[in-house]
């Protein structure tokens, strides 16, 4: 697991400590190192990190993703969709201002990279999921 924040670690560290190798680092150092070390991984999940991205860093990150994927393996990625139920509670309470993106526009950066993509949404409309493999033929 891969994070920039130290006390988030700790938590999951506590709770999960044994069954995970937990990394503190920024995702496109960490993802550019193992880039560099030719380290090719066969699962990808992201969930809650894309939000923060504008459309150039999640350019990037897509990139950077297709570089260390196995030919065979997979990515899922979740975002929050436009106009989700708990956006105004969001932005008004918590002063959360999230990039948030449709089915369309996550399969949009998933096919810029060479990726083949296939989306949905879960039953509140809240969150899209993009799950993204390999083109055929575009494997590395
Ligand atoms: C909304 S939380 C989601 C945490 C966790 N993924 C989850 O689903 O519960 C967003 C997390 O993204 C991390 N984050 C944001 N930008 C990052 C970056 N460039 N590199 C690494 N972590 C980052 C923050 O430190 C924060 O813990």
């Amino acid at each position: 697991m891969v994070d920039q924040d130290p006390l988030s670690l700790e938590v999951v560290r506590q709770k999960h400590g044994d069954a995970l190798t937990i990394v503190e680092a920024n995702v496109f150092a960490f993802l550019r190192s193992a880039k560099n070390r030719g380290e090719q991984w066969d699962y990808i999940y992201t969930l809650g990190l894309t939000d923060y991205f504008d459309d150039r860093a999640m350019d990037m990150f897509h990139k950077l993703l297709k570089a260390i994927l196995a030919p065979q393996g997979r990515i899922v990625l979740a975002n929050f969709l436009p106009n989700h139920l708990t956006a105004g509670w969001m932005e008004a309470v918590m002063d959360w201002h999230l990039i948030y993106r449709s089915q369309g526009q996550l399969a949009d950066h998933a096919r810029k990279a060479g990726f083949s993509p296939r989306t949905w949404s879960e039953a509140t409309r809240s969150i899209a999921w993009c799950e993204m493999t390999h083109e055929e033929g575009n494997e590395a």
